[in-house]
C-alpha cells in the first residue's frame, strides 16, 4: 500500500515510516524537508497520487494560540482537499486525549479544530487521541522551573512512549477507517508533579518539586483527570523505567 505520512520526518512520523517499510508497504514521508508543505500546498497534489492512506502527524512549528490554530486548520483543510481529489480512502490523524475538556489551552483548541475539520470532511477517517508522550516530560517539567525548584500541577497524565504511539498509528493505518476516535494512554497515570519527581530521581536532578494545583499546563489549570483516557482506551506497554533505560544517557542539570 502507498501510505503518505504527513510529518513523516518528525518523531512519530519517522517511526511510522520505519515500521511500514519493515512490513513491506510503501510509505512516503511528506514534510517541507521532502518538498511537501501543507500550508502553501507545495507538492501536495503530486504526493497524493495513487495513495491509499494518509497519516497526518504534522505539528505546528510555532505554538502561540493564533499561529497553532491557523496551522492545524489550514493544514488539515489543504490535506483533506488533496485527498479528495486523489480518491484517498483513509485519513488518520493523531490528536490528544481530553483536548475538548481544556478549552483554555490554545494548543488543545487547535487540536479540537483539527478534529472538527476531519469529522466534517468526506474522507473516511480515524482519529487517534493519544496522551502526552514520555519524550515531552522533560520539557513539561522545565515549563515550571523557578530557580532551584519546579512548580507543577498534580493533575494526572498517563504518559505514553512515542514508540507505542507509532505502533498504534501503524496498526490503525493498515486497518479500515474507524469513522471516529480511538484513545491511547500509557500504563500509569501520575500527577505532573509526581512525574517530575520520578524523572529527577532517575537523572539525579536535585531541584525541589513544588506541587501547585494552580500551576498551568499548556495555558490551563488541571482539576484532575482531564488528560487521562476513558474506559476502553488502548494502553501502551512501555513504562517509565523501560523508556528511560532506552534513552541516551541523561545527566542532571
Ligand atoms: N507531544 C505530545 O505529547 C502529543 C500528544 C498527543 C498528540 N500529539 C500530536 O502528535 C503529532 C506528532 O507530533 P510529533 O512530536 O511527532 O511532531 P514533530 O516531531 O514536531 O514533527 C512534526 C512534523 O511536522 C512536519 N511539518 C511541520 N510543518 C509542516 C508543513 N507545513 N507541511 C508538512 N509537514 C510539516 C515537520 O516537518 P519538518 O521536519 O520538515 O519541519 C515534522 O515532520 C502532532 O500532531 C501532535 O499534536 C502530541
Amino acid at each position: 500500500m502507498k501510505i503518505v505520512v504527513i510529518g513523516g520526518t518528525g518523531r512519530i512520523g519517522s517511526n511510522v515510516v520505519r515500521r511500514l517499510v519493515a512490513q513491506g508497504h510503501d510509505p512516503v514521508p511528506a514534510s517541507p524537508d521532502t518538498g511537501v508543505d501543507t500550508i502553501t500546498g507545495e507538492g501536495l497534489a503530486d504526493v497524493m497520487m495513487g495513495a491509499d492512506v494518509v497519516v497526518d502527524v504534522a505539528n505546528a512549528p510555532v505554538w502561540d494560540d493564533d499561529a497553532v490554530l491557523k496551522f492545524f486548520t489550514t493544514s488539515t483543510r489543504n490535506v483533506l482537499a488533496a485527498e479528495r481529489d486523489a480518491g484517498v480512502g483513509h485519513h488518520l490523524a493523531v490528536s490528544i486525549v481530553g483536548a475538548d475538556r481544556l478549552p483554555d489551552s490554545g494548543y488543545l483548541r487547535a487540536k479540537v479544530a483539527q478534529e472538527a475539520g476531519i469529522e466534517a470532511g468526506s474522507v473516511p477517517y480515524t482519529i487517534l487521541r493519544s496522551t502526552q508522550f514520555l519524550e515531552f516530560l522533560a520539557q513539561t517539567v522545565e515549563s515550571g522551573a523557578e530557580g532551584d525548584s519546579v512548580r507543577l500541577s498534580p493533575g494526572l497524565m498517563a504518559l505514553v512512549a512515542a514508540d507505542d504511539v507509532a505502533a498504534t498509528v501503524t496498526e490503525l493505518a493498515l486497518s479500515a477507517p474507524v469513522g471516529g476516535r480511538v484513545e491511547l494512554g500509557g500504563p500509569e497515570a501520575l500527577g505532573i508533579d509526581a512525574w517530575a519527581r520520578r524523572l529527577f530521581a532517575a537523572t539525579g536532578d536535585q531541584r525541589t518539586v513544588v506541587s501547585d494545583p494552580h500551576a498551568l499546563y499548556f495555558g490551563t489549570e488541571l482539576k484532575g483527570g482531564e488528560l487521562t483516557p476513558g474506559d476502553g482506551a488502548r494502553v501502551g506497554t512501555i513504562d517509565f523505567d523501560v523508556w528511560f533505560a532506552s534513552q541516551p544517557q541523561r545527566v542532571a542539570r
